[in-house]
């Protein structure tokens, strides 16, 4: 496929050049290449083009989106996390080096991600609202898996309000990021006006909204239903953990509907796009029937 092509070749050459140590750009591609979806970045083509601009132009903001999410991989699959042994069908990258080398590719991954979008963005003004996009996914992101962890939860917030804001964070908020950081790398080239952009942007957001949601919701029914060797990671081990899932707390019957629903919703909002948001809608219904 020739989006997916496309954004390996962009984060094989960057982390090819970038200035660290072998052992540590090592770390980095063993994390961040061969083996994943890719989802993120592909979500960022898919929306420069729903509002219409080419998709390469998103490639900065996808290849970041994706250094910062392996970031948050190796870092979930800590001991101290959810002490996982297997990553796209590998084992993690701790148990892959050691623990202190995950701890730090993982930091590093995170600053690229920023030192990334810097040198590879000319617009001045489009490097920082970038920026400024990616910091406020990746802070809500980390609120989230302190959620899912650590607990924390506002006075009053229990069952259904209790997993929805674990999950519109720990995943949503770097999906809607992609979502939206592509979008804006295509406005910021189309020369629409700022009414129009901002119409078209709010669109994108609803889109990724919904889809960021509804992701986490299948990774946890895909967490009961499927097997391991399919999954590349390990099954039937949230509940063990004692994790606050969708499948755990309403069942599985209510999880589909919760993923119909969204799907709905993905679907709606990027209709008016007509044939430009095609990629963003088929990707949506694929989304919610994936089985890894
Ligand atoms: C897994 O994300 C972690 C979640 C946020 C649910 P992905 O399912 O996108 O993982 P890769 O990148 O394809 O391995
Ligand atoms: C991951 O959630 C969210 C992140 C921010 C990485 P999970 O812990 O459910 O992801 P998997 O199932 O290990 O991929
Ligand atoms: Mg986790
Ligand atoms: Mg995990
Ligand atoms: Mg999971």
């Amino acid at each position: 496929m020739e989006t997916v092509t496309a954004i390996d070749t962009y984060l094989d050459r960057f982390t090819a050049e970038m200035a660290v140590p072998e052992n540590l750009r090592e770390a980095v591609r063993y994390a961040l290449l061969g083996g994943g979806k890719r989802l993120r970045p592909i979500l960022a083509w898919y929306a420069a083009q729903a509002v219409g601009g080419p998709g390469e132009i998103s490639l900065p903001a996808g290849a970041a989106v994706e250094l910062v999410h392996a970031f948050s991989l190796v870092h979930d699959d800590l001991p101290a996390m959810d002490d996982d042994d297997l990553r796209r069908g590998r084992p993690t990258l701790h148990r892959h080096t050691s623990e202190a080398m995950a701890i730090l590719a993982g930091d590093a991954m995170l600053n690229l991600a920023f030192q990334l979008l810097c040198e590879k963005v000319a617009d001045p003004r489009l490097g920082r609202d970038l920026m400024s996009e990616l910091a406020v996914g990746t802070t809500g992101m980390i609120a989230g898996q302190i959620y899912d962890t650590l607990g924390g939860f506002p006075a009053g917030l229990e069952g259904r309000g209790r997993l929805e804001l674990i999950h519109v964070n720990k995943t949503g908020a770097l999906i809607r990021a992609s979502c939206r950081m592509g979008a804006m790398c295509a406005l910021a080239d189309l020369g629409v006006s700022a009414e129009e952009a901002s119409r078209r942007l709010a669109l994108i957001t609803q889109y990724g909204d919904a889809v960021g949601l509804m992701f986490q919701i299948v990774d946890d029914v895909l967490d009961v239903t499927q097997t391991t060797e399919h999954l590349g990671k390990k099954s039937n081990k949230d509940i063990d953990a004692g994790k606050l899932t969708y499948p755990g707390v309403l069942g599985l019957d209510a999880s589909q509907r919760a993923i119909s629903d969204l799907l709905a919703r993905a679907e709606a909002a990027v209709a008016t796009f007509g044939a430009a948001g095609q990629h963003l809608a088929n990707l949506a219904r694929f989304l919610a029937v994936r089985t890894k």
